[in-house]
């Protein structure tokens, strides 16, 4: 097992990497003291580990577990309220504790219920896919869609643990693993070069679901991950470095409807925007850009969408939590392992979207 220690003003907290961590949940269940514990799943994951994650939970506390309809469609307000709703009808209260088990829609919702439940109650995250274990479990941002754009509406809620069972991801259908390995390759390309390079070379052995270049790059990536959210839990600055190929990626979630690519197909083909427009921009070369390219497309990630609206992604684009007053902050490559934030013309923007195949 492997461990890696996140400190934020909001938390401090261990995630632990390992097979089989989710039959000894209640190990890192016991010293919560729970009065209860609610573990909430989609029904995919509750029939493939929810009895496991209950058992081991009862050990500990009276436990309910909670299925919930959670796609990516299903990401609102009102799936969000039903949570609340079951913790109230099971009588929850200030030392309950929720167990988010599943992906990051589970744990974005999971997350934002007990931020908001009786003013925010203890949450552990078991997340069950790769881009979960790398990502979305850890760092506090926890929310919900809104027609109007992804994740509007949320909460910083840091987990009191991770839990991450790298058997779980044998079950993953192989999308689902290729979307976690586009914020894997992301963690390298804003801020360490050589995790980038080691990725690439262990794509065939990643996408082979071998146990110890998975947990390598799990462990990593939350190091990356923690070592941002440290500094900068509430995103002022640097912190939205980890939206490096997002800005695009949720234009492209947008205007195609939540749940039509993965979001991390979305993330993947937005970093290819990314690059292009930062090697328009004059910040790198060509060559580091189709390395980009190159990665994203070897973890069966889509380089390209066409036939996508420039004007519509434009006007997502600009709707983005991360625009400011009409402007659009992009993160853009300074290198291959270095990212920055920049305000960016439209014009080199327009370009990079009508060579993508946007019409
Ligand atoms: N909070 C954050 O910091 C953050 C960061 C990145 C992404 N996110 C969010 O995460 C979401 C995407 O998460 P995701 O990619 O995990 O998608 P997901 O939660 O939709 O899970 C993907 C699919 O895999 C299934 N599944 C989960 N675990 C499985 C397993 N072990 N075996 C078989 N099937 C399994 C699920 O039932 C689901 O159908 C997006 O909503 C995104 O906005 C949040
Ligand atoms: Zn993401």
């Amino acid at each position: 097992m492997q461990r890696v220690s996140v400190s934020a003003p909001g938390g401090h907290y261990d995630i632990l990497i390992g097979p089989g961590l989710l039959d000894g949940l209640d190990e890192w269940l016991q010293p919560l003291a729970p009065t209860s514990i609610a573990i909430i799943a989609d029904p995919t994951v509750a029939a493939l580990y929810g009895a496991r994650a209950t058992a081991a939970a009862r050990r500990v506390a009276r436990t309910e577990l909670v299925v919930l309809e959670a796609s990516e469609g299903e990401k609102t307000l009102l799936t969000a309220a039903r949570v609340v709703d079951r913790l109230v009808a099971m009588a929850a209260d200030r030392r309950t504790v929720v167990v988010a088990l599943g992906g990051g829609v589970v744990g974005d919702i999971a997350g934002f219920a007990a931020a908001v439940f009786m003013r925010g109650i203890r949450i552990v995250q078991a997340p069950t896919t790769l881009l979960a274990q790398v990502d979305s479990s850890v760092g506090g941002k926890t929310g919900v869609n809104h027609p109007a754009g992804k994740n509007l509406i949320g909460a910083f809620h840091q987990p009191v643990a991770v839990v991450a069972d790298t058997t779980t991801l044998r079950s993953l259908p192989p999308r689902e693993l290729s979307a976690g390995i586009a914020e894997i390759l992301k963690h390298g390309l804003i801020a360490d070069e050589a995790y980038f390079a080691t990725t690439c070379a262990d794509m065939a052995r990643l996408l082979a679901r071998d146990e110890a270049a998975l947990a390598a790059a799990i462990a990593r990536s939350c190091e990356v991950k923690a070592l941002v959210v440290g500094r900068d839990e509430r995103e002022s600055g640097e912190r939205a470095l980890l939206n490096f190929g997002h800005t695009f990626g949720h234009a492209i979630e947008a205007i195609t409807g939540f749940g039509t690519w993965l979001h991390g197909e979305a993330v993947g083909c937005g970093m290819c925007l990314a690059a292009d427009l930062s090697r328009r921009l004059g910040m790198i070369e060509a060559a580091d850009c189709a390395k980009v390219v190159e990665a994203v497309g070897a973890a069966n990630l889509p380089v390209r969408i066409a036939g996508l609206s420039a004007a519509a992604a434009m006007q997502a684009m600009r709707g983005d939590k991360k625009a400011e007053a009409g402007t659009v902050r992009f993160v853009l490559l300074e290198r291959i392992g270095k990212a920055v934030q920049r305000r960016v013309p439209d014009a080199p923007l327009v370009e990079t979207l009508s060579a993508a195949g946007y019409t």
